[in-house]
């Protein structure tokens, strides 16, 4: 049956909606574009990139932060959150950029790191040349030992590897408090129950809005409130899932809320009111508490990330998460890659028996990656997030189909997850590579100077420049999906069609479907015009039009 009968709600897109339904492109800027030759991307590096994300199609740029920072974690270690990394730029080139954005007709999103500081940050710096119990150390949680000071005062995991706690020792070697971290020792958690802590972040939020940003990516946001009584609890192992709760003394407690409510008055004082949009690792049921209109208005949904290439998980968490987003108010978000995960790509190209997370935190490095598998479902994958109502993300590089780079030499690996589980997971590098976008400049157009990160040969198959030549590229296919999502994009609920189990096909407004075949045999294509596909949809001389293993395709059905 195909319910294109169905009558769907209009949701009007006034400007203060305008994140409802965008295309949101994730920067992350160390490894986007090189202005200055010095082998780091920069700010002016994106602003001489947006008329390439205009022509894209893209609604909005989401900057992954260009703070100071000494890049303990790719950044997300901040010692001052209303600057810029002078190696990135200055404040004058964020606004040029922003105008240039603007200029465009895309919104700027930026990210805000609450949960902890840089241990450069000045705050830090205070708190160590501060005595145990001073207002400077109140501001993040130190704590005594155990045992006489020489056992961590809890059990608590850093999310990189070993404890989350991490002894000071004064100049004479006296060792003294310790201080929690649940990332890196460079990245010192803050004391959310602290009021001066509470007033800085909201002098941050009004920082960046008055300069005109549009909205703020959320880092962490489920890990500001913790239950920090003594004796401190044992947290939940992370394997068994968070409980639902908001009994666990770290992560995902019922009082965090109340800081985003803060929040929700600040983004508030302007027009259009400034989005935001939650990082929040809880259990399904507990997301859409940080997506409310009365907090942060939206939160990530990361599980396609997670999800195998199969049609009964892909349709499970789109139905789940179109409804969890309806009980908030929210619109929902999709995400298929980004800076933390392996390239979806290279994830749809291993061998189906590959141990998931493990595996993929290990860097890829299998040599039984398949890739026109892995692109093929790639760029089907795509078309099929690009189709759903809410929010896509999409993150720099997967617009060109490319791999996660596995080979990068240990000696160069910078990702603190490899440090600290002492190099047995390889972390994130593999998908923050610089971009190739021109195969007949150094560094692949990047930049002049070599990139931070190595590029690998292959990169010249994907880089802009080539793809941009290409009708069948991923770029081409990426530039006409956009431009076809705007538009027919309207309403904010789809109404599915069940002909197939290997199938997954919906329909949006006006007769526009999107059909996935995710086996790799060929289904029955349903009639209608086809708008576009993301591989090439033959018709047998005198047979009926069919649908190709692992492809998507949009139709009109009249
Ligand atoms: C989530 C960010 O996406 C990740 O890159 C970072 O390492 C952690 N938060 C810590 O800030």
């Amino acid at each position: 049956m195909t319910d294109t009968d169905a009558t769907p709600t209009e949701v009007p897109v006034a400007d203060a909606d305008w994140w409802r339904q965008a295309t949101v492109y994730q920067v992350y800027p160390r490894s986007f574009a090189d202005s200055d030759g010095d082998g780091l991307g920069d700010i002016a590096g994106v602003t001489s990139r947006v008329p390439y994300l205009a022509q894209l199609g893209v609604d909005a740029i989401w900057l992954s932060p260009f703070y100071p920072s000494e890049l303990a974690d790719g950044g997300y270690d901040v010692a001052d959150y209303r600057d810029v990394d002078p190696r990135l730029g200055t404040l004058a080139d964020f606004d040029d950029m922003v105008a240039a954005a603007h200029g465009a007709g895309l919104k700027v999103i930026v990210d805000i790191v609450p949960n902890h500081t840089s241990d450069q940050h000045v705050w830090f710096r205070e708190a160590l040349a501060s005595e145990p119990g001073s207002p400077a150390r109140a501001r993040y949680v130190f704590r005594d030992g155990l045992d006489g000071g020489a056992t961590p005062p809890s059990t608590w995991p850093s999310n990189f590897g070993g404890s989350a706690w991490t002894r000071l020792t004064r100049p004479d070697g006296t060792p003294e408090q310790w201080y929690l971290h649940l990332f890196a020792p460079e990245q010192p958690d803050l004391d959310w129950s602290n009021p001066e802590v509470r007033d800085d972040f909201k002098a941050t939020l009004r920082f960046w809005s008055d300069r005109g940003v549009d909205g703020f990516r959320v880092d962490v946001a489920h890990g500001l409130a913790k239950d920090l009584v003594e004796p401190l609890r044992d947290a939940n192992p992370k394997d068994f899932g968070l409980p639902t709760d908001g009994s666990d003394p770290l992560y995902d407690r019922d009082e965090v809320h109340e800081i985003f409510q803060e929040w929700r008055e600040v983004l508030d004082e302007y027009d259009p009111p400034r989005t935001a949009v939650a990082e929040a690792w809880v259990a399904r049921e507990r997301v859409s508490l940080y997506a409310r209109p009365t907090e942060l208005g939206q939160a990530f949904n990361f599980e396609l990330t997670r999800a195998e290439f199969d049609p009964a998980e892909f349709r499970t968490i789109i139905e789940s998460n179109l409804e969890l987003a309806a009980e908030s108010g929210a619109s929902s978000t999709w995400v298929l890659s980004n800076h933390d995960v392996v390239r979806h790509a290279t994830r749809y190209g291993l061998p189906a028996t590959t141990d998931g997370d493990a595996f993929l935190l290990s860097g890829g490095t299998s040599p039984e990656l398949d890739r026109a598998t892995g692109l093929r479902r790639a760029r089907a994958a795509s078309m099929l997030m690009l189709a759903l109502p809410g929010s896509a993300y999409v993150y720099q590089g997967e617009e060109l189909g490319l791999f996660e780079v596995a080979d990068i030499p240990d000696d160069q690996l910078q990702d603190p997850v490899w440090i600290r589980t002492e190099h047995g997971l390889k972390g994130r590098d593999g998908c923050r590579v610089p971009l190739p976008w021109d195969t007949s400049s150094p560094a692949f157009g990047f930049g002049t100077h070599e990139p931070h990160l190595p590029q690998p040969a292959w990169f010249a198959d994907s880089a802009v420049s080539v793809e941009e030549g290409d009708a069948d590229s991923t770029l081409s296919l990426y530039r006409r999906a956009l431009a076809l999502r705007h538009q027919l994009q309207r309403g904010e609920d789809l109404t599915w069609v069940d002909d197939d189990p290997a199938v997954v096909h919906f329909a949006r407004h006006d007769g526009w479907h999107s059909v996935t075949n995710f086996s790799t045999e060929a289904a029955a294509l349903p009639e209608g015009e086809v708008l576009l596909s993301s591989g090439p949809v033959e018709t047998p001389a005198g047979g009926a039009a069919q649908l190709p293993g692992e492809t998507t395709v949009w139709l009109r059905v009249r």
